[in-house]
């Protein structure tokens, strides 16, 4: 109905028309005035203009074209930018707390039984760079993936790690019997010392480190009880001042290249 319209449009307004196609193609024009057909040529030339701007692929149809996608990558890239930075600000908050709380107030003596059944403190690793992770070996998680990245960094530190003792101190004395931390360190790292107490020596060594333990609610009445526990590691140096904490989210390669730094500052005062 439209395009049979049309012509008789373009009568009423021949003289429009033909101003546009003057403007617009002056050749059309010349052409249509020597064959004396003027109407039924612009008609037709009308008509195929339509009909050619129909055939052209349209620039933004359909739901996705290159703008969207473009946008939707733009925003999500935003959004990635905004949590990283979300999470890093946490990170450095966490840091900052830590920090305030004073160098000297993390850590300190202790007194302990290592895994071979020997009275240990604190004064028997002086010299060396302390290590340390708080577990507990009935952990079906957390505790053996944290003790896999320590023992994956001692391996990446090479010559490094001949200044280290890593540590494992168990935060679940009743169970974690002198012979089960053996068994335990052993399936990590040959270098991994474990340590355990009475209950009164890891509650002394752990408040001095800030490590927070205690019975997962709801699993106390079990044979397999879980316990809740800081998932920290700790780097002091060999006077046993701290260093450096790292959190679960390390992985094993910052984690290495982090402690290389730490002892490569130290030993460079
Ligand atoms: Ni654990």
């Amino acid at each position: 109905m439209y395009f049979r319209r049309f012509p008789s449009l373009i009568q009423t307004s021949n003289f429009l028309i033909s101003k546009r196609f003057a403007w617009h193609s002056r050749n059309v024009v010349s052409s249509v005035t020597w064959r004396g057909k003027r109407n039924f040529s612009q008609s037709k030339t009308i008509f195929e203009e339509e009909k050619n701007q129909k055939n052209q692929p349209k620039k933004f149809a359909g739901p996705i074209t290159w703008s969207s996608v473009g946008l939707l990558f733009v925003s999500g890239a935003i959004a990635l930018g905004y949590f990283s930075y979300l999470k890093k600000k946490r990170d450095e908050q966490y840091q900052k707390t830590v920090e305030s709380v004073g160098k000297a107030n993390i850590g300190g003596p202790f007194e302990l039984i290592d895994h071979t059944g020997k009275k240990v403190t604190n004064d028997d690793y002086r010299g060396k760079f302390l290590f340390i992770y708080f577990g507990f070996t009935h952990c079906p998680d957390i505790c053996p993936i944290e003790l896999q990245k320590m023992a994956q960094a001692l391996n990446k530190l090479g010559k490094t790690a001949d200044l280290i003792q890593p540590l494992f101190i168990s935060v679940d004395p009743e169970r974690d019997t002198i012979e089960k931390i053996a068994k335990y360190v052993k399936e990590f790292h040959p270098k991994i010392i474990g340590l355990t107490g009475t209950p009164e020596q890891i509650s002394k060594v752990a408040k001095a480190y800030r490590v927070y333990y205690s019975v997962t609610p709801g699993t106390k009445d079990q044979d397999e009880y879980l316990l809740d526990h800081s998932i920290i590691l700790y780097l002091m140096d060999p006077e046993g001042n701290f260093l450096k904490f790292y959190g679960k989210n390390e992985t094993v390669d910052s984690l290495t290249k982090n402690i290389q730094q730490q002892i490569k500052n130290y030993l460079s005062r």
